[in-house]
Order: structure tokens, then C-alpha cells, then sequence
């Protein structure tokens, strides 16, 4: 059975991952209003990928006899000033769910949780790969610049992006 403490900071990680896809949600409604509706689709998938992300703690304290509970989701931002900006949030976003991860990694040392280390452990991987693929678009952002056939371009490419 999953102890008190580690119950409670697995149920805020819950939030933390769908008040991330709620974000993605938001920058892809941006996306959709610029009419880029290829990076709306990379921010769609996205959104699915931290619905997922959730659902790997829910069913990680349904498995040890724990009580899910759900907390309130802040409403997310609204408007972004160009595509450049958006990604840079979403990738500094990345980076503030890693550190609630390693936060994670370092309660379930401190109560000698060893259950919950491969849950862990597989998103160790997996932000690292979030940082990766927001940053990377972030770079190909920065140097389009302000070229439309660029952004034309990135928009198509990003649309390709299938859920896995
Ligand atoms: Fe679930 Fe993108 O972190």
C-alpha cells in the first residue's frame, strides 16, 4: 500500500500533467486561430500524450491500494505573442515538470518508496525527450525569424505528428 505523502504528491503530479495538456489544448486553440493548424496538431497530440502521463500515476495508486484524488486545474494562458513565444513557454513548461519529477524521485528516496521507482524512472526518460522536442522547435524557430514561407513550412512539417 502507497503511503500518505507519496499518495498526496502523486495525486498533484496528476494535475501537473493535466493542467499540462490543458496548456497544449490552449496553444493549439492559439495555433488554430493564426491559422497554423500544423503546429495545432503537434499541440493536440501533445495534449493526448499528458492525458496519458496522468493516467500512468492514477492507475500507478489505484494499483497500491491508494485514494485518487482530483484537484482543481488552473485555468491556462490564452495568447501568445507569436509561434516563438508559445513554444518557448511549452519548453519552459517541460523543464518545470522535470523538476517535479526529480522532486518526486527525491520523496520516494526519503520514504523508502521503492514501488514507485520504475514509474519514475520511465519519466526521467520521458522528460527528456519533452525537452528535446520543445526545444528543438524552438531552435527552428529562432532562425526562421520572421519568414513566412518558413513558417509555412515548419507548420506542414509539424503536422505530420502522429499520436503514438
Ligand atoms: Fe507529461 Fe510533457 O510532461
Amino acid at each position: 500500500m502507497i503511503n500518505a505523502r507519496m499518495q498526496e504528491a502523486l495525486n498533484e503530479q496528476i494535475k501537473h500533467e493535466l493542467e499540462s495538456g490543458y496548456l497544449y489544448l490552449s496553444v493549439a486553440a492559439y495555433f488554430h486561430s493564426e491559422g497554423l493548424d500544423g503546429m495545432a496538431r503537434w499541440m493536440r497530440v501533445q495534449a493526448h500524450e499528458e492525458f496519458n502521463h496522468a493516467m500512468k500515476f492514477f492507475d500507478h495508486i489505484k494499483e497500491r491500494a491508494g485514494r485518487i484524488e482530483l484537484l482543481a486545474l488552473t485555468k491556462p494562458k490564452k495568447e501568445w505573442s507569436s509561434p516563438l513565444d508559445a513554444f518557448q513557454d511549452a519548453y519552459h513548461h517541460e523543464q518545470f515538470i522535470t523538476s517535479k519529477i526529480n522532486a518526486l524521485i527525491e520523496l520516494a528516496a526519503k520514504e523508502a518508496d521503492f514501488a514507485v521507482r520504475p514509474l519514475l524512472h520511465w519519466f526521467v526518460e520521458e522528460q527528456i525527450e519533452e525537452e528535446a522536442s520543445t526545444s528543438q522547435v524552438v531552435q527552428m524557430l529562432e532562425r526562421i525569424g520572421s519568414s513566412g514561407s518558413g513558417l509555412v513550412m515548419l507548420d506542414r512539417e509539424l503536422g505530420k505528428r502522429e499520436r503514438e
